[in-house]
């Protein structure tokens, strides 16, 4: 039998991620969004390129959670994105009150699903969302990391003129201006980034203007677009994640998870490399990190905590 993925929220991620999930075949879509028409517009839509495509799949667009039914994975992206005089905390306070609308829309439908997060602000989200859902921790979690190692991949690559596929490295902690690229485990094409770096054949300066690049690589993408952020390397993040678990490919992604004394933290979501199986979180990673990255670790997972403690400012129910 086919599986079933349903899309919550079918803006500019929802959208993307139901065309690739189409265009892999990966399971029936189901596209929900408060904004019925927009929805049902995408899924048949996309439903009719499938002539051109020969994709097998069925997609539908509906505003009733009864069409959710049964899920197998849900991927979450509604909420909406900052607007101009709007703080992080008012963001905070609607999309806190969103995901809890969801959370009580998915938990009695789909109590067996996988559920990746990707609304922002990300960790706070998810970590909401897994309180408020009362879902397991182990099959709710949240995307970030995937898109900041890529960003920060890509910047490599442009930069040292090798290709992405020959690029090994990791973003971890908070989806935020305190992501810790892992410089440690950076290697390209086989050689660790900081031997190079020592050997004169890359600049300190340059790579650290790729780190800074990184870290703001959704606020440049926020800039160039004027209207809407980032969405077509968010959507392919949360495939990748779907897929794991689906094909049971046991991948080691670096993605917000439930931390119970992994890396020194205990109960909180944080971007962490994680094995994603048919069981959901299978395994938190621990690789070491040296004394640099665990200090700028420890920063992230301080700016997740005062968040998090915002968030419980606005619902003491948290
Ligand atoms: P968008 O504005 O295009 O789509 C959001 C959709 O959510 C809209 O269609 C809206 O009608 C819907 N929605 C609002 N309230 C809802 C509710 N109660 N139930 C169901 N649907 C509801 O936004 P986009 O570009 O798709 O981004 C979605 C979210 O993802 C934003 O919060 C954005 O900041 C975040 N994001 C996170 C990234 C990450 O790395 N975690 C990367 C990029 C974006
Ligand atoms: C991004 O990183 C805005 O979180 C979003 O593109």
């Amino acid at each position: 039998m086919r599986k079933k993925i349903t899309l919550i929220g079918a803006g500019q991620i929802g959208g993307t991620l139901a065309h690739l999930i189409a265009l892999k075949e990966l399971g029936d879509v189901v596209l929900f969004d408060v904004a019925a028409g927009i929805a049902k517009g995408k899924a048949l839509d996309i439903a009719q390129s499938s002539p051109i495509n020969k994709f097998n799949i069925n997609l539908l667009g509906t505003d009733n959670y009864e069409d959710t039914k049964n899920s197998d994975v849900i991927i979450i992206t509604a909420g909406v994105p900052r607007k101009p005089g709007m703080t992080r905390d008012d963001l905070l306070g609607i999309n806190l009150k969103i995901i809890k609308q969801v959370a009580n829309g998915i938990r009695k439908t789909s109590p067996n699903a996988f559920v990746i997060c990707i609304t922002n602000p990300l960790d706070v989200i998810v970590m909401a969302l897994q309180k408020y859902s009362g879902l397991p921790k182990n099959k709710v979690i949240g995307m970030a990391g995937i898109l900041d190692s890529s960003r920060f991949i890509y910047f490599l690559s442009q930069e040292l003129k090798v290709p992405v596929q020959k690029i090994k490295s990791f973003v971890l902690g908070g989806h935020g201006d305190t992501m810790v690229a892992m410089l440690e485990s950076t290697e390209i094409d086989g050689k660790k980034i900081l031997d190079l770096v020592k050997e004169g054949k890359v600049k300190q300066q340059k790579l650290n203007e790729i780190v800074d690049r990184t870290k703001s690589g959704g606020a440049e993408i926020v800039k160039l677009l004027g209207n809407g952020s980032a969405f077509y390397a968010p959507a392919a993040s949360g495939v990748e994640m779907a897929e794991s678990y689906l094909k049971d490919l046991k991948k080691q992604l670096p993605c917000a998870a439930y931390l119970n004394g992994e890396y020194g933290t205990k109960d909180l979501y944080a971007g962490v490399p994680v094995i994603i199986g048919s069981s959901g979180v299978e395994k938190v990673v621990e690789i070491k990190l040296s004394n640099q990255e665990k200090e700028n670790f420890k920063k992230s997972i301080d700016a997740v905590k005062e968040l998090f403690n915002a968030a419980k400012k606005i619902d003491p129910s948290l």
